[in-house]
């Protein structure tokens, strides 16, 4: 058909590894993302498991989330884990000066944290305090949490968990150019060093990866300074990851409207979405001079779209509804993210629940899952697959000033030995015909699922949680070809056999 576009795909090729940790997820102590997103407490009506939600539990255990980030974001440089642990009644209670004012109870500490993600059955990915915390504070955290024979290690067994914790992930602050402290490079690089000095694990055998703060955007600063650091480095300290943070904003303070809006807004925001291929080819490229090896990850663990406010809701909690717009950006960057796999082996959307560009959105005892969230769970079968060139003459989408490719591509084999293809038709009115041609392989079966939407700005509520949710997806094979109908604003995961 004149207006088809044929994907290719190289089924024989051996590309990278497209990481499970990409499809990580962060969870802030921000408005509702612990606080009755996570957290309900023992006593709870809500259904819980030792504090915790199970429904929340349930629903995250579908997507597979391989890594949490906690306890931030900005209330991690403020955050005092002596305050978070031992019996309720003694926990003690602060402010959460970023985001509200409120008052943080602590009774979501470091042992709530761990029971969580072993609920889940994912890794820990904890930040440490570098802006008002010590060396010896986060020194001491990491020794409660995996040191036996040690007084800590037996405080911690006296709170209930005499087996150590598995500390997959460790982070040494947060935006210390920003909230973390607003740090030269410089500064943060000798922080740097000793936190990873001192930073002691006490089950080696459990290689935790510990992750510097790193650029800002497209700022290099941090990443000049610290990779160039890295390359010429001693033995006594060392890092496997370089944060990058950036969201999709069209501009500060972020007044994007979440829904309600045109084909002008979604064309400007997926603009700007797909800038985050040219990012990371720029801080790549910066990391490829100093660490041709890519020993140190590119790790995106702060990214998604920021909006403006639920109306009606604190702003200081960072609410906001979550459309099909939103799962093309999630789309979007996730095969951007697969597609430079070798260099990023690690992201996390921000944030998990009831935060900006949530999973879940929790109201009381109710619950709904995001646009999001489906294409989190359409792309389950990406975690540790291999990624396959795909390559497509991909078109133009235009829209008054913002021009950009008509549709997105990502290939890969999964680990369950099957072909897994993501599509996505970006363009805001115009359906698509898509043709697969498969090298290497020959294809006898073709199914998916297709996350489309009556409209750009469709959204999931707790009154009609199922406007957007996937389909099963009509593709037919013509002459061995894979071949289907893409509608406008749509994502669509195919396994190939
Ligand atoms: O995700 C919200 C905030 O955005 C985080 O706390 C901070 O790291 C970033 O600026």
């Amino acid at each position: 058909a004149a207006d088809q576009i044929t994907v290719s795909i190289d089924a024989g090729a051996a590309g990278p590894t497209i990481d499970r940790h990409l499809f990580g997820q962060f969870a802030e102590h921000l408005g509702h993302g612990i606080y009755g997103g996570v957290w309900v407490g023992r006593d709870s009506p809500i259904p819980n498991t030792r504090g915790i939600r199970n429904d929340v539990v349930a629903a995250l255990k579908a997507i597979k989330v391989p890594n949490v980030r906690w306890p931030g974001g900005c209330f991690a440089d403020e955050y005092h884990w002596r305050n978070g642990i031992g019996p309720a009644a003694q926990r003690r209670a602060g402010r959460n000066p970023n985001w509200g004012g409120v008052v943080e109870p602590n009774t979501f500490g470091t042992d709530e944290f761990m029971d969580f993600v072993g609920q889940l059955g994912a890794e820990a990915y904890i930040s440490a305090n570098v802006g008002s915390g010590t060396r010896q504070e986060a020194a001491e955290w990491l020794e409660y949490l995996t040191a036996e024979q040690t007084a800590l290690g037996d405080e911690r067994a006296a709170n209930g968990h005499a087996a150590p914790y598995k500390v997959a992930f460790w982070g040494i602050g947060n935006e210390s150019w920003g909230c973390g402290g607003a740090m030269s490079a410089e500064h943060y690089l000798e922080e740097l060093k000793a936190y990873s000095r001192f930073s002691r694990n006490y089950n080696p055998a459990q290689q935790m990866r510990q992750i510097a703060v790193g650029p800002d955007g497209a700022k290099t600063e941090y990443t000049e300074t610290i990779m160039r650091a890295w390359a010429s480095k001693t033995w006594s300290w060392n890092i496997d990851g370089l944060s990058l943070h950036s969201y999709t904003l069209n501009g500060w303070p972020p007044s994007v409207k979440a829904t309600g809006f045109g084909e002008e807004e979604y064309a400007r925001f997926i603009k700007e979405t797909l800038g985050m291929d040219a990012l990371i080819r720029k801080h790549g490229a910066i990391m490829d001079r100093y660490d041709p090896q890519k020993k140190v990850a590119l790790v995106v663990d702060e990214w998604g779209s920021w909006l403006a406010p639920t109306p009606g809701t604190d702003p200081g909690f960072l609410m906001q509804q979550n459309s099909q717009r939103d799962a093309m950006v999630a789309a979007l960057n996730l095969n951007i993210f697969a597609r430079h796999a070798a260099r990023v082996r690690m992201a996390n959307i921000a944030q998990m629940i009831n935060v900006l560009q949530a999973m879940i959105l929790t109201d009381q005892e109710k619950m709904v899952l995001t646009p999001t969230y489906h294409v989190f769970k359409m792309y389950v079968p990406f975690h540790d697959a291999t990624l396959l060139p795909a390559t497509f003459k991909a078109g133009t989408y235009r829209h008054g000033q913002y021009a950009m490719p008509r549709v997105d591509a990502m290939a890969a084999r999964g680990t369950d030995g099957k072909l897994w293809v993501a599509l996505a038709n970006i363009d805001f009115k115009r359906p698509v015909e898509l043709a697969l041609a498969v090298a290497g392989k020959t294809v006898s079966t073709a199914s998916g699922q297709v996350l489309s939407s009556p409209h750009a700005d469709s959204v999931n509520t707790f009154a009609a949680p199922d406007t957007v949710k996937p389909a099963a997806l009509d593709v037919k094979l013509v002459n061995g070809k894979p071949v289907l109908m893409l509608a406008p604003r749509s994502i669509a995961v195919l396994a190939l056999e």
